[in-house]
């Protein structure tokens, strides 16, 4: 189990317990693990993947990371910030326009430092990865190419790692009945997955979609968390049918901020004093909320969220987010 990685951000992230959200809610106990906190640039689940890209990326030489996502990613910004860390070139390639102002992840993007790179599609930014590449080679550079959201076998092996630091937190492995976060390009649930395959953390793990149907992104997860095992050694093989992703709280779309995701951010923050992002935490924590309201789970049981960060987000959608102040 002993993966090459670099310094990057603060772990162990703290876990604890919500009691006013869970009185407010009136159902099962609800904890939180705060990976909002793993201090990389206002922190995120990209810090842990990045500890092993990284390290891998310095490993083969590299003196550039290339990486692509929306033009609010979290990943990206994360990116950029590992990148100044290790005295490294970032290079971003966003999806969208640039804008006058610069807000939110986009702001930070730009103080640390990365070089941004515009395309209007998400397969438009799938194809100027490998260009961008090549222009760098073509210049002397040696980029390392990280993919969408950092989610490969490596990226995702990280979230394995985590699961093995959850367990170091928890009084018994079966303390939680499920642990419930966004989802989106798989990496994390894959990572989850595995690790508690491999280090046998109980309960469900319950990945709510932020953008894909739910098949597509079982499918997904199934082969990363293989891939993510394969990293750490370990022959496991997964089914997509294992894999739970719930996909009913999409709703306008991704990064269509609703009543849902605003409802879960002012409820989180004016209980808990905690913030969520508008994009995936909100919609996750939203959804956590109606499952509920559903009595999906029972009082009695004990329900953790894994908080993935995407604070800066918030700043790049206050005119959403005011609707109803
Ligand atoms: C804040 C936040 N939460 C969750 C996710 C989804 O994680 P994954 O891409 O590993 O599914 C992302 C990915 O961009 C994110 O930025």
């Amino acid at each position: 189990m002993d993966i090459p990685q670099v310094e990057l951000g603060f772990l162990p992230t703290p876990l604890h317990y919500l009691p006013r959200l869970t009185r407010a809610l009136g159902g099962p106990e609800i904890w939180i693990k705060r990976d909002d906190q793993t201090g990389l640039a206002t922190g995120g689940n990209k810090t842990r993947k990045l500890r092993l890209l990284v390290a891998e990326a310095l490993a083969q030489g590299a003196d550039t990371l290339v990486t692509g996502g929306a033009i609010q990613s979290n990943h990206a910004r994360q990116t950029a910030a590992a990148a100044a860390q290790f005295g490294l070139e970032c290079h971003l390639i966003l999806r969208g326009e640039a804008p006058t102002t610069p807000n939110g992840n986009l702001l930070l993007d730009y103080l640390l430092g990365a070089h941004i790179h515009w395309v209007d599609s998400k397969e438009a930014m799938h194809a100027t990865l490998p260009t961008v590449a090549e222009a760098l080679r073509e210049v002397g550079k040696q980029p390392y190419v990280i993919p969408y959201g950092g989610s490969n076998g490596l990226g995702a092996a990280a979230y394995a790692l985590a699961v093995a630091e959850l367990l170091r937190q928890m009084p018994a492995p079966d303390f939680f009945d499920a642990v419930v976060f966004p989802s989106s390009s798989g990496g994390t649930q894959a990572g989850l997955v595995a690790g508690a395959h491999i280090f046998g953390l109980k309960g469900e793990i319950l990945g709510i979609s932020v953008d894909e149907p739910a098949s597509h992104l079982a499918e997904r997860v199934a082969r990363l968390a293989q891939d993510a095992a394969a990293v750490l050694d370990v022959d496991m093989s997964v089914d997509p049918s294992q894999i739970r992703v719930d996909d009913t709280f999409r709703g306008g779309g991704y990064a269509v901020v609703s009543d849902l995701e605003r409802e879960a951010i002012r409820t989180l923050a004016r209980l808990e004093g905690i913030l969520l992002d508008p994009v995936y935490t909100g919609r996750a924590f939203g959804g956590l909320i109606r499952l509920v309201r559903r009595r999906r789970w029972q009082a009695g049981q004990r329900i953790l969220f894994w908080h993935t960060g995407g604070i800066p987000a918030l700043f790049a959608f206050a005119q959403e987010l005011m609707s109803g102040e």
